[in-house]
């Protein structure tokens, strides 16, 4: 039976409340009230996001032969947009409740009495009096140059993918690729979203990692399936429960205008079942469309085939990934008689390794042993040194952060040279020597 409610003590609540106060995630501008769906990411989201972002190039670029990385613009020249498709058909439809001027996407109102009520109406009348859908196109938009005319008009990018096709002639020719081979990429992306919310669930600035995969088109279905399996893996390798995973394929009036199928792979956020990634077999759709609209050949040429290339494509966003992460990482216990909350996340993602506490932080000695190795771990990992407040304070701080490993040099590190290394999940500890504590987490590092 498949789950229908996020197994957990996570909620969306929860999880902002935390991220605010140990320095993960802000709201933007704050001081100035903020402005919708847009959020800061403090010192410890950096680097979380930066370690989800090394886990997917290491899996999809720097483990694998078939990919070669791109770092395309976020303004493109604005008949990317045109060809595409999105200018004339990337929209949400809207409509307008009369009575609290708020606005909806239609295809998120609840079946309801009337049929037509959103589900989670913030001023939620009977009455509620909504005007007939209509098309928003979800582009921002903006001018390049001095004049702010027709002419000048260009948009933010609402996906990194058409950076990639726009370039396949400049990577096919200039990097040894031949297909199956893909093009991953890693950027920000903005739409305007028309109801955005629930944290960094959905943004209208977010960062996409995404990867265009060109295969000869009778391959196709065959690498549809390969990708959707490789990238649930991915999330489940890196701590996501199996049951908090599913994977969804797209009834055919959901599906994007470029897409021939696509499945999503589907986390159970405490909101419920949600896109986490979307896998779509986009067909030669951009090839196609780029070549017919520049009039410049995209195809591949080889020995004795020229052919256009059909494309799967994984693509995901660090901002979601992140909240998934942490919602199935966050935990609340009771540990002799008092309260924890901790966050098992994986040590890979986790955005301290290691964090380096000497008992009686007055003590000298003490203080320059532990110095000591701080300054040693923190050249092979992201690490911490904490010698204020009790010890007791200290760990649940790290315990929040996610550190999986706590290293303790007290009077006996003094007398023998052994550290305490205290486990973040099992809260087990071990009395290991100081020399040689960073190879033994580097070793633990690296088999996680
Ligand atoms: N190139 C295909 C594409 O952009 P998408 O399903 O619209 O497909 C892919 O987006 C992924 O990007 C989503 O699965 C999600 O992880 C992330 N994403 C999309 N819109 C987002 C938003 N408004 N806020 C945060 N992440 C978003």
């Amino acid at each position: 039976m498949e789950l229908q409610q996020f197994e957990g003590a996570a909620t969306i609540e929860k999880i902002a409340a935390l991220a605010r106060r140990r320095g993960f995630v802000y709201p933007s501008s704050e001081i100035y009230g903020g402005l919708g769906s847009s959020y800061d990411y403090g010192h410890y989201g950096v680097l979380l996001r930066q370690n989800i972002r090394n886990e997917w190039q290491r899996s999809m670029i720097q483990e694998r032969d078939d990919m070669v990385a791109l770092d395309s613009a976020i303004i493109l020249n604005p008949k990317v947009w045109v060809a595409s498709g999105h200018v004339d058909t990337f929209f949400d439809p809207l409509v307008d409740c009369r009575t609290c001027k708020l606005r909806f996407r239609a295809d998120h109102l609840a079946s309801s009495a009337c049929g037509r009520r959103p589900s989670k109406h913030p001023g939620e009348t009977p009455d509620c009096d909504l005007t007939e859908p209509r098309n928003f196109n979800l582009m921002f938009e903006t001018h390049v140059g001095a004049l702010r005319d027709e002419a000048s008009l260009a948009y933010l990018r609402p996906e990194t993918a058409q950076g990639i096709f726009v370039n396949f002639k400049n990577v096919t020719s200039s990097l040894r690729v031949k297909p199956p081979f893909g093009i991953a990429q890693i950027g920000k992306s903005f739409r305007n979203e028309i109801t955005p919310g629930n944290f960094i669930f959905r943004l209208r600035e977010f960062e996409q990692m995404e990867m265009e995969y060109f295969v000869p088109p009778d391959d196709a279905w065959e690498w549809f399936e390969y990708w959707q399996a490789e990238r649930r893996r991915w999330h489940i390798s890196l701590g996501l429960r199996e049951s908090h995973v599913r994977m969804r394929a797209h009834e055919p009036d959901e599906l994007a205008h470029y897409a021939t199928a696509a499945t999503d792979v589907e986390y159970l956020f405490p909101i419920g079942w949600q896109e986490l990634e979307g896998v779509a077999y986009r067909g030669d759709y951009d090839l196609r469309h780029h070549a017919e609209a520049s009039g410049t050949k995209l195809e591949w040429v080889g020995h004795d085939e020229r052919y256009v290339p059909h494309v799967i494509e994984p693509a995901g966003g660090v901002d979601r990934f992140s909240l998934a992460f942490l919602c199935d990482a966050y935990d609340e216990e009771v540990v002799a008689g008092r309260p924890r909350t901790v966050l098992r996340l994986h040590p890979r993602l986790a955005p301290v390794k290691a964090a380096v506490l000497p008992l009686i932080g007055k003590d000298s000695a003490m203080v320059e042993r532990a110095r000591g190795l701080y300054e040693e771990l923190r050249r092979s990992m992201s690490a911490e040194y904490d010698d204020a407040a009790a010890i007791g304070k200290r760990y649940r701080r790290q315990d929040e952060i996610g550190t999986p490993w706590g290293l303790t040099i007290d009077e006996q590190t003094l007398v023998d040279g052994t550290v305490t290394l205290r486990d973040r999940d099992t809260l087990e500890q071990e009395r290991i020597p100081l020399e040689g504590a960073t190879e033994l987490l580097r070793d633990r590092l690296d088999a996680s």
